[in-house]
Formats: structure tokens, sequence, C-alpha cells
């Protein structure tokens, strides 16, 4: 829509967070409150031009959103919205189109009611329209006076409403969809005249008003998507309403969730068909799963790519990771940053792999530590190996090639390479490297004394 521009408002501190962090950073669904009405402007409607007001932590916000689309606007001081919006018209200067107005506090605002409401404006051949809630309980919002037809005569902030004034349900949104050229005529004629000695957005309508324009209340259907978030508790309730709407999605495109209640997937996350999330699972950032998987309860599952028929058993913690076709994984199994599995490999209980590579169908299933390792094709790895890594002061590589029988309890004293189709004897430590189907075993011989309990007891 090129004959729109949205500003967003986000210069506030947000004290009542009680954060040492700007509050349209908080996060809703893992990504940043601030990004539901970026989101929305950018993607949802296509406006010409977004705008973003910022003051408190500016360059935090700025360093969050990369985006050749978007202008960033300092305001200094937070002086009042409507000095907020005032300083962002040398981005708009010539431009004659609508100025849609959101908040960077309010994340639950639908792409459908913007649009209804850009409609509204436009149809109702109105000079600024403002969005309107009817509530239970109006405290803390300004209140909407109204006059016939669908107009508004004023919009009042509480501390300075009248008690008929404060007794109206009927309450200013925050958005506003407004001509441009009279938005920024308006703003300078507004005053700091009122109770709090800030520079009202609000206003607008009243002076609209005195000349003989048309100010129209557009009020939503459903007042929890205009609910602002001023506190932890409106996080939390704003969180569960999100991902609510995310699992129901999710679930209407063929993913099995066995208790939306316990689940927890951010908005970035991506999940295929036919794959069933058991409950506790937390999915987290750039994580994308395929088909016809299975992650059993209580996995954690950040930044990774799992392909198709992968099996995530019961409380495993996987991290940057790549798990591919047909893999299993855990019960209890942590994979580090910079894992891959390779298709239908197997890590099984109290395995822990990082930054390594774990060929075709090789196994791994007993408590294992495998670091800067490359495992190649069909290789058993036997409980209890532990790659010896570190040396105290730098990392170093294991290669186990294709083929390779790994017996129980061994040591591999990295750097050191293992090559095709040799066996390691149970319990050895390997320092040196292995030549192609040899044997290595580095264990000390067993001694045998028979009848050692009578030898004892005679002892005694
Ligand atoms: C504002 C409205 C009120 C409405 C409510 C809806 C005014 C005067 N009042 O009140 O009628 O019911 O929103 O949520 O507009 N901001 C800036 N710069 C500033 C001040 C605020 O960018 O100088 C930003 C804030 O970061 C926030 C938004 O504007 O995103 C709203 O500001 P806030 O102080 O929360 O306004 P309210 O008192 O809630
Ligand atoms: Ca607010």
């Amino acid at each position: 829509m090129e004959d729109l521009s949205t500003i967003i408002l986000a210069a506030g501190k947000g004290t009542r967070m009680k954060s040492d962090l700007v509050k349209v950073l908080h996060p809703l669904l893992g990504v940043p409150m601030l990004s539901y009405p970026i989101d929305l402007s950018l993607n949802g409607i296509n406006s010409g031009k977004t705008i973003v007001v910022v003051g408190y932590q500016g360059e935090k916000i700025r360093a969050h959103f990369i985006d050749d689309r978007l202008t960033f606007v300092d305001q200094g001081d937070p002086i009042g919205t409507g000095h907020a919006v005032l300083c962002t018209e040398d981005h708009l200067k010539g431009f004659k189109g609508r100025v849609l107005i959101l908040c960077g506090d309010v994340p639950l605002l639908k792409r459908d009611t913007v649009r209804r409401f850009i409609d509204a404006h436009k149809s109702s051949g109105s000079t600024i329209t403002v969005m309107t809630a009817i509530l239970e309980d109006p405290a803390g919002y300004g209140r909407i006076v109204r006059m016939d037809g669908g107009l508004i005569r004023r919009i009042v902030e509480e501390k300075d409403a009248s008690p008929p004034e404060m007794a109206i349900r009927e309450v200013n949104a925050g958005i506003y969809c407004v001509d441009s050229p009279f938005l920024f005529e308006a703003l300078r004629r507004v005053s700091t005249d009122n109770a709090q000695g800030e520079y009202y957005l609000t206003d607008i309508v009243a002076i609209a008003n005195q000349q003989g324009k048309r100010a129209y209340g557009f009020a939503v259907e459903d007042p929890t998507e205009v609910m602002g978030i001023n506190t932890r508790v409106d996080l939390a309730k704003a969180d569960e309403i999100l991902r609510n709407e995310l699992l129901t999605q999710m679930m209407l495109d063929g993913v099995t969730i066995v208790d939306p209640k316990t689940t927890y997937i951010d908005k970035t996350v991506r999940v295929g068909r036919d794959t069933t999330i058991y409950p506790n699972c937390y999915l987290q950032g750039e994580t994308i799963i395929g088909e016809r998987c299975i992650v059993e309860p209580n996995s954690q599952i950040t930044d990774s790519k799992i392909s198709g028929d992968v099996v995530i058993k019961t409380s495993s913690v996987i991290a940057e990771s790549t798990i591919e076709d047909g893999a299993s994984i855990g019960p209890f199994a942590r994979l580090r940053p910079g894992t891959v599995v390779k298709r239908t490999a197997r890590i099984g209980n109290f395995v822990e792999v990082k930054k390594s590579v774990i060929g075709e169908g090789s196994k791994a299933n007993h408590l294992t530590y495998l670091g800067d390792t490359t495992v190649g094709k069909g290789v058993n790895v036997g409980a209890g190996t532990i790659t010896c890594n570190y040396d105290g002061k730098k990392k170093h590589p294991t290669v186990i090639e294709d083929d390779v029988f790994v017996g129980s309890n061994v040591e591999l004293v990295a750097p050191v390479t293992v090559k095709k189709g040799s066996t390691i004897g149970a319990g050895s430590t390997i320092t040196k490297d292995v030549p192609e189907d040899a044997l290595a075993i580095s264990r000390s011989k067993q001694k045998t004394i028979r009848g050692w309990k009578q030898r004892k007891a005679t002892r005694k």
C-alpha cells in the first residue's frame, strides 16, 4: 500500500515492567513484543513506509531489527505520544496519504482487523479514525466521548476525566488512521495543558472537530486484540493467548499436539505434518521439524533442523544441531551445537555429542561423550566411550572411519584416527592412530587367582 505509512510508537521505558530491559524487547513466543506490530506493518498490510519511534534503549532496539524497510527515529525524552508522532515529520514530508499509528506494546492486533480499520477510515470519509474497545473495566485507558453517527467528539485521558467521563466504558486502543497533512498540522497545535503535562496525540480528535473534520470511532469486536502490555502479568496473558493461537493453527495444519496447555513452541518454529509432540516440550528459535517425527515428553529443541521420521525420545536436549531422516535420539540425550546426525543413526541414553558428525546408520547407544569427532558409516560406539578432545588448552579432533567397532569403555585421546574396518578392544585407551582392519587393544592382562576366597578365610 503506497498510500499508507505506518508509525510505531516505542520510545517509552515501560516502568511498570520493573525491568532493566526496555518493554518492547520483552519476548512473546520467543520474539520481541515489538516484532508483532513491525511484522504487521511490513508483511500484514505492506505499508509503504514503516517508521519506528524509539528513545529508551533505542540502540538496543535498532540492533534487533535490521531491515531496509524500517526507518528509526529517536524521540529523546518521551514527553508524550503527540510529540513522538511529530518526530517523524521529516520522513513524511510531502506525503499526502494516510498514516497508521500503532503502539509497540499492543502485540495481539490482527492483520484482518487492521485492514477493516483502514477500509472503514476510507469509506467513512473521515480525516481521523480511532480504534476503540468496549471494556468491562476501562481503568487506565483514555475514554471515548461520542457524538451521533459513529463520530467521536474527543478523547479524554483518565487523569483528566470528570466523574461522568470516567464512567464511559468505551476506550481508546491507541491505534489511529489519520490523513497525513492534517496529522502534522494538528500536532503543532497540541499543547501540554493537561494533568500529565505531556503532548497528547489524542488531542488531535478535538482539533479535527474544531476544524469541522470527521473523527470516526471503529470499535473492535474482540477487545483482547488491543490489550496493551504494561506489566509482566499482561506479558504472561498475551503469551498464553498467542501460544493458543499458534498451536491451534499447527494442529489444523496436521500436527498432533498431545497437550497444548503444556507445549511451548516459538513463533519462529516450523513443524511438519503427522508429527506428534508430547507434553512439556520446548521448541525454540529457528527450529524446523519435518514430517512424521515423534518428540517425546520433556524435550527441548533449539535452533535445530530435524528431517522426517525422526524420533526424539523422552527428556532430550538438542541445540544448533541437524538430524537427518529416520534417526533416533535419546532418551536423555544431549546434542550440543554443531552436531550432525546422519540418516538412521542412533544416539541413545546419556550420550552427549558436541560439534561432531555421526555417519549414516552408526550407533552410540549408551553413556558416551563424542566431541569434535567425525564418525563414519556403520560404526558401533560401545557403552562408556569417551573422546578425550581437550588437553586443558586446546580442542583436538577424533576421526572414526566407516565400519569401525569401538568396544565398551574406550578412551580415544585426540588427535587420533581409527581407520576403516578396525576394532578397538573394550577398556582400551587409544593414543595412536589405528590402521585399517586392525585390532587395537590396550589393557593390562587379566590375572586370575584360583581359590582366593578359601585363602582369605585361612589367613583369618
Ligand atoms: C495511551 C493513550 C490512551 C490510550 C492508551 C492505549 C495518549 C495520550 N493516551 O495512553 O488514550 O487509551 O495509550 O494503550 O496517547 N510513547 C512514545 N513516546 C512518548 C510516550 C509514549 O513513544 O513520549 C509510546 C510508548 O512507548 C507506548 C505508546 O506510546 O508504546 C503508548 O504510550 P503510553 O505511555 O503507554 O500511553 P498510555 O498512558 O497507555
Ligand atoms: Ca500503554
